[in-house]
């Protein structure tokens, strides 16, 4: 497994440009099945997840092909419907071939996708949602098997706005008989870019960004080509890393409208951001104000970013807490956090930060994506060195994460 080795105390300054969203880019390869056809896929990052996916695609009967900053996916080759169980296990977020091979094969098979280091991670409302469209599901040794004469559209209601539970019913049901409502939506802005996407094919959806969208099935859906949205998260991990080291980043190629729960407690930290159309840029206090944070679903704070506000409150004056409202589980950083000299105690679902100045540099292990984000935000200011083991749940994630903080004045190297 590689390692990153950071010297803390740089004061980052400087740009960095924003790659394309990985929780955009997942959905929207699985929707490439629908057309049976060539898609061109621009602004794709070059991350695990994504290579993940392109395998899979591949090991259905897919055909990837990268060409300078364009990637080509044609599925008029696609002739296998099951998910690899070891990439289902690799990547819990394939899942959602499952709703695109339903959508335009009526058959799918995968394994159950298994838990990760932030909760039990169910898949019981994607499921309810499928059996609502007709699909039939059956379940033996840890498989799910999914059959449908026809999909028929249906009034669905979700008991919580899951985001891949929205994806896949979409998925499933946009070349459908009939109409699909779906109510209790999800409305994260990477549900719009899908939405966006299947419109731009010939789908015909409505509602994007709302808690009701309507899905009126079509027969085709046609080639083109498509820009994946910028990532949000990414965006906001590296305002935090400008924030921490009392800087001064602006970032590029981003989209402020994403993330103004983030702006908003950055300012309320103390920080000041200057919004432009594509840009935001912050310049720092030496230590930001304690605040409080709930995380939400969109549009409310992103649960994605809680872990790497944690880090950045470790260090801010007066005592912080956050509160963890959508996965039960996400606090497993705080323990490699704290052996950096951060004061956090996790109480359920509260973490209450006491911050400090003493952070020091340590060895410590990344627990998963966005809990190893936050352990290189910590490590930018700790005193000394910090070694990061188990980096690879980090470059899931985060393109080109090491270049772009060395842009930026970081001191970083990765390891082998
Ligand atoms: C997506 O995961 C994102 N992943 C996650 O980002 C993100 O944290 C999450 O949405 C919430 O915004 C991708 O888009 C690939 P959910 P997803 O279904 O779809 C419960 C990252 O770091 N639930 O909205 O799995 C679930 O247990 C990743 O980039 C059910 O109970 O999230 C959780 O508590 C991490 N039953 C809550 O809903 C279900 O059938 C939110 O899950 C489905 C979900």
């Amino acid at each position: 497994m590689s390692k990153f080795i950071i010297q803390g105390g740089k004061r980052l300054e400087g740009e960095v440009k924003i790659s394309g969203s990985k929780n955009a880019a997942l959905p929207i390869i699985a929707a490439t099945i629908l057309n049976s056809g060539k898609t061109t896929l621009y602004n794709v990052p070059n991350i695990q997840d994504v290579q993940t996916m392109f395998e899979i695609v591949k090991q259905i009967g897919g055909k990837v092909t990268k060409k300078n900053n364009k990637i080509i996916i044609d599925t008029s080759k696609v002739h296998k419907y099951e998910i690899p169980e070891e990439l289902m296990r690799k990547m819990r977020s394939s899942v959602i071939l499952a709703g695109a091979l339903i959508g335009k094969y009526k058959k799918a098979k995968f394994s159950y996708p298994g838990g990760c280091d932030i909760g039990s991670r169910p898949i019981d409302l994607h499921i309810k949602g499928f059996e609502k469209l007709g699909i039939q599901i059956r379940e033996d040794h840890g498989k799910i098997e999914c059959n449908a004469e026809e999909i028929i559209g249906n009034q669905i209601n979700l008991d919580f706005p899951s985001v891949g539970a929205t994806e896949n019913i979409i998925l499933a049901s946009c070349l459908g008989k009939g109409t699909t409502i779906l109510t209790n939506a999800a409305k994260e802005p990477e549900i719009e870019d899908l939405i966006k996407y299947l419109n731009k094919m010939g789908a015909k959806i409505k509602g994007a960004g709302t808690d009701r969208i309507e899905i009126i099935g079509v027969k085709k859906l046609s080639e083109i080509s498509y820009n994946i949205m910028p990532d949000r998260i990414e965006a906001g991990t590296y305002l935090v890393a400008g924030a921490i080291t009392g800087g001064r980043v602006k970032i590029t190629n981003a989209n402020p409208m994403h993330i103004e729960p983030i702006i908003n407690k950055l300012e309320e930290a103390n920080c000041k951001l200057n919004v432009e159309k594509n840009t935001i840029e912050i310049i720092a206090p030496k230590r930001v104000k304690a605040i409080d944070i709930k995380t939400m679903p969109y549009p409310g704070f992103p649960t994605d970013l809680q872990s790497i506000f944690a880090a950045l409150l470790a260090t801010g004056k007066g005592t912080s807490v956050i509160t963890e409202n959508i996965f039960e589980s996400r606090y497993k950083y705080v323990q490699e956090l704290n052996r950096m000299g951060a004061k956090i105690k996790v109480e359920c679902r509260n973490a209450i930060i006491k911050g400090t100045k003493k952070i020091q540099g340590a060895n410590v292990v990344s627990t998963d994506l966005r809990g190893g984000a936050a352990l290189v935000i910590e490590a930018l200011v700790a005193k000394g060195e910090t070694q990061i083991n188990n980096i690879d749940y980090i470059l899931r994630g985060y393109e080109k994460m090491e270049e772009k903080l060395r842009q930026l004045g970081a001191d970083i190297r990765k390891e082998e």
